[in-house]
């Protein structure tokens, strides 16, 4: 069967936790919809299956493969949301923005649990027909300004608690910015700890520039 001509345009954000995500989406929809774009806002996980964050707090903790159990789940949420929502919306023509997607699970369950990249890539491309986003950005937080977003009091000692997501927020981090390496003209990474003001200001002439929107 022939496919579909895709009229819309998928905008992906990614980062670790607390990076500024979901701020930066709110405000690049209130700039597109002020600019008579129509759009759709979306998020993984979640997009696709309602429950997944159940399902993966119902697998056992103990199953000798449990990245892989979730891994699963994660690709059948994207697989719902892909087929459900995100292509019938770029056929429709519309603008979506979506909070995480398939690189997050390359940074998170490749490059920071240290699952084997084949896998991932395979499983990720046959959920989204080894579709691309047309532009993904990249909000980048170093580990000190992340502490600082997740504590409560800056003064306080680093806890050993906090110490182990620091580690795993640099793993995360550096996953994603592997990525952001290996396909310059799709990704735009951004300082994270500029205000919220200059980062929407950069990701509307990214925008611009790069999809003329
Ligand atoms: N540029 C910024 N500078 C300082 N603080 C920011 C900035 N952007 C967002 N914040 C603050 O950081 C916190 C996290 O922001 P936000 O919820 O947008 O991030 P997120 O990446 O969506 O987080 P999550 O991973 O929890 O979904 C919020 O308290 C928000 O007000
Ligand atoms: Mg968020």
């Amino acid at each position: 069967m022939e496919q579909k001509i895709k009229a819309g345009r998928l905008i992906i954000f990614e980062g670790g936790e607390k990076v500024g995500k979901s701020t930066q989406i709110e405000r690049l929809a209130g700039y597109l919809l002020g600019r008579g774009h129509k759009i759709v806002t979306t998020k993984e996980p979640g997009g696709g299956m309602h429950d997944i964050r159940k399902q993966i707090m119902r697998l056992d903790p103990n199953h000798p493969d449990l990245a892989y159990e979730e891994l699963k789940l994660f690709v059948q949420d994207r697989t719902i949301h892909w087929n459900n929502l995100i292509l019938p919306e770029l056929n429709a023509g519309k603008v979506v923005l979506c909070d995480r997607w398939k690189y997050s699970t390359k940074a998170y369950q490749g490059h920071a649990r240290g699952m084997d990249m084949k896998v991932i890539d395979a499983s990720g491309n046959h959920a989204v027909d080894g579709k691309e986003a047309d532009l993904v950005f990249l909000l980048d937080l170093p580990a000190d300004a992340y502490l600082k977003r997740i504590s409560k009091d800056n003064e306080t000692e680093v806890t050993r608690f906090e110490g182990e997501k620091i580690a795993f927020h640099e793993k995360v981090r550096r996953g994603f910015l592997v990525q952001a390496n290996e396909d310059p003209e799709r990704w735009v990474v951004l300082d994270a700890t500029q205000n919220k003001e200059k980062l929407a200001l950069a990701i509307q002439k990214a925008v611009k520039e790069k999809l003329g929107l």
